[in-house]
């Protein structure tokens, strides 16, 4: 039995969350598997009532879920940072999330922005660090609000963190069995004490798998290459920073938003899935949000927990209402609204 903490969130979070869950009826018929869900109110609702955005008794409730289901987390009411820091960075932090796992996978030509790519040149998965580096908060304002202000932030990289990303990363190369290739996009030109390490040990531990390919791409090639040779790519692993800004233009060249998906993982612990387009507040309430990316979201929360077979039969039916139904991938254009997507995806994946 998998007891699944859902936290539909913000904005148009619930509304694709209700369809995700729809798909995970459908999916616990079709592949006999039991499940419970609880919903937890963490969100722009909750905080705006109480002023609370998680305690540490959420966390602790949290710890005896096997997965967490989320929406989306932001909402124009609160000021930005609040709820972003309080309850997402804080549930990646507390919870140990270290891997954010975000594949970038076309699967129809005619929702791709690049000229001439087919499915098969768009097929990558980058692993970004999730506790560590930029994201960490570390720094400090120095004669705030003067003439003379400086603000520092710091990017925070142990041995320990920036090892456990990579090692994962290739063990991910090796697993996922396609071109077997990982790449390093970092800064080693210019960010000489973070790279320096993260270099250093992705060489070190290279040398334990000599049958993976290994790459380096400064990051800002890196965003050359996704538009010019997405095809170069197999994994790439990452720090935190680089991968939120690389995974945003990931997710345009494999269709937008509406499909993309992500992991927060902790190998040994619980890991929390969700659609990586936030709350989209102007669509809220419209039943016009693509439900396909917090489906994806859910096809990798049962990938996570062992049920393979229902995670590669619930992303066989999202290619094939991509394939021959949906106008477009945008909020809106779908040709369906959000309630019909996720039925023809549940009734796709039962037939
Ligand atoms: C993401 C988001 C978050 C991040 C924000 C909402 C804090 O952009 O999941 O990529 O920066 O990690
Ligand atoms: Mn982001």
């Amino acid at each position: 039995m998998y007891k699944i903490a859902v936290i539909p969130g913000d904005g148009t979070g619930p509304e694709v969350i209700s369809e995700g869950l729809k798909v995970l009826e459908a999916a616990s018929q079709k592949y006999n598997f039991k499940y419970e869900t609880k919903v937890f109110d963490f969100g722009a609702e909750r905080y705006l009532k109480t002023g609370k955005t998680l305690d540490a008794q959420d966390v602790d409730e949290l710890k005896k879920y096997s997965a967490i289901y989320l929406g989306a987390i932001g909402h124009p009411e609160v000021k930005p940072g609040i709820l972003e820091t309080g309850i997402l960075l804080n549930l990646r932090f507390s919870l140990d999330q270290y891997i954010n796992l975000r594949p970038v996978k076309l699967y129809d030509p005619k929702f791709c922005p690049l000229k001439d790519k087919r499915p098969e040149d768009i097929d990558f998965v980058v692993v970004r660090e999730n506790s560590e580096g930029l994201y960490k908060g570390m720094g400090e304002f120095k004669d705030k609000g003067s003439e003379s202000e400086t603000a520092i932030q710091i990017s925070y990289n142990t041995r320990c963190g920036v090892e456990r990303c990579i090692r994962y990363a290739f063990e991910y190369t090796r697993r996922r069995n396609k071109r077997k290739k990982l790449t390093l996009c970092g800064k080693t030109n210019v960010l000489t004490y973070a790279w320096d390490l993260w270099e250093r040990v992705f060489n070190e531990v290279s040398e334990e798998y000599p049958d993976i390919t290994t790459d380096y791409a400064h990051v800002d090639a890196t965003t050359m290459w996704f538009v010019k040779n997405p095809e170069w790519f197999d994994v790439i692993v990452t720090d935190n920073m680089f991968g939120d800004i690389i995974t945003d233009l990931g997710a345009m060249i494999q269709g937008g938003m509406g499909i993309a998906a992500g992991g927060n993982i902790n190998p040994s612990g619980v890991s929390m899935f969700e659609p990586i387009g936030g709350s989209a507040p102007k669509y809220t309430g419209k039943n016009v949000i693509n439900p396909l990316a917090a489906i994806c979201a859910l096809g990798m929360l049962l990938e996570n927990l062992g049920e393979v077979k229902a995670a590669y039969a619930i992303e066989a039916a999202v290619i094939k209402i991509v394939r021959t139904k949906l106008k477009s991938l945008a909020a809106g254009k779908m040709g369906y609204s959000t309630t019909e997507v996720g039925d023809l995806v549940a009734e796709s994946l039962l037939k």
